[in-house]
């Protein structure tokens, strides 16, 4: 695998090109989807702290807070194995990722899931045995529901004392989602990180197990 350097080189790259290649040849815009390159070099330092072993990603687009990630583990010395759950890396965004991914030679160490999350993540809640993670990264589809139930679904499927990171904290839909799950689902926020006057990402330690719930337990939220 190519070192967290040559990671960071090709990352920076793509920030300078502003684009990346399709799989048809033509480019694929990065800008304003995909994650911003000083927030990518801090989810990096975080994963090369947590020098996770299984890690899961929700919403991939441009492949370059995969790369990001690759590069925390490489500065830790792990190799992750790694899940990608999105269902539009091909046709909407030209496999752009795809691409990238096999160029820099991370795809054998990635199982990508094309389907939607709520329904992946649903299949894994119920798969025997259970798929589990130390560290999972949202930033998939940005409605409310889809964030709680990432949320949720994750929370089930990181071990207690791993942790959960969800991006774009400054929409009004990630904060509702977020404060419903630090009030109701075990999780609570261990670090942020704002830029620009905004809320950005979210850390999130999976402290206990939500099911423990007594069945009337529902801790509002606004
Ligand atoms: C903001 S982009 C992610 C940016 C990415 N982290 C990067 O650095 O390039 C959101 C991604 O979520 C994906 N997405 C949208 N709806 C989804 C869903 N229901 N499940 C999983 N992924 C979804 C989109 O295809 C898109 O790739």
């Amino acid at each position: 695998m190519k070192s967290a350097d040559e990671l960071r080189s090709i990352r920076y790259q793509a920030y300078e090109a502003g684009a990346l290649d399709r799989a048809d040849g033509s480019k694929q815009d990065i800008f304003p989807h995909t994650l911003h390159p000083d927030d990518c070099d801090y989810l990096r330092d975080r994963i090369a702290e947590l020098k996770p072993a299984r890690t899961l990603e929700i919403g991939c687009a441009t492949g370059l807070s995969t790369l990001a990630l690759f590069e925390g583990c490489q500065i830790a010395k792990t190799t992750p194995e790694h899940t990608i759950i999105d269902p539009y890396l091909r046709a909407g965004w030209g496999s752009a990722s795809l691409v990238l991914l096999e160029r820099t030679g991370l795809t054998g160490h990635i199982t990508l899931d094309e389907r939607e999350s709520v329904v992946a993540l649903a299949e894994y809640v119920g798969r025997t045995p259970k798929p589990s993670f130390d560290f999972a990264f949202i930033d998939g589809c940005h409605w409310f529901e889809c964030a709680l139930t990432d949320l949720w679904l994750t929370s089930r499927l990181v071990s207690p004392g791993g942790v959960i990171a969800i991006d774009d904290l400054w929409m009004p839909a990630i904060q509702r989602a977020l404060e419903y799950a630090t009030g109701n689902l075990g999780v609570e926020i261990i670090d942020t990180r704002s830029r620009g006057g905004k809320d950005r990402i979210a850390f999130l330690r999976v402290a206990s197990d939500a099911s423990k719930r007594d069945w009337q337990f529902f801790k509002d939220f606004e």
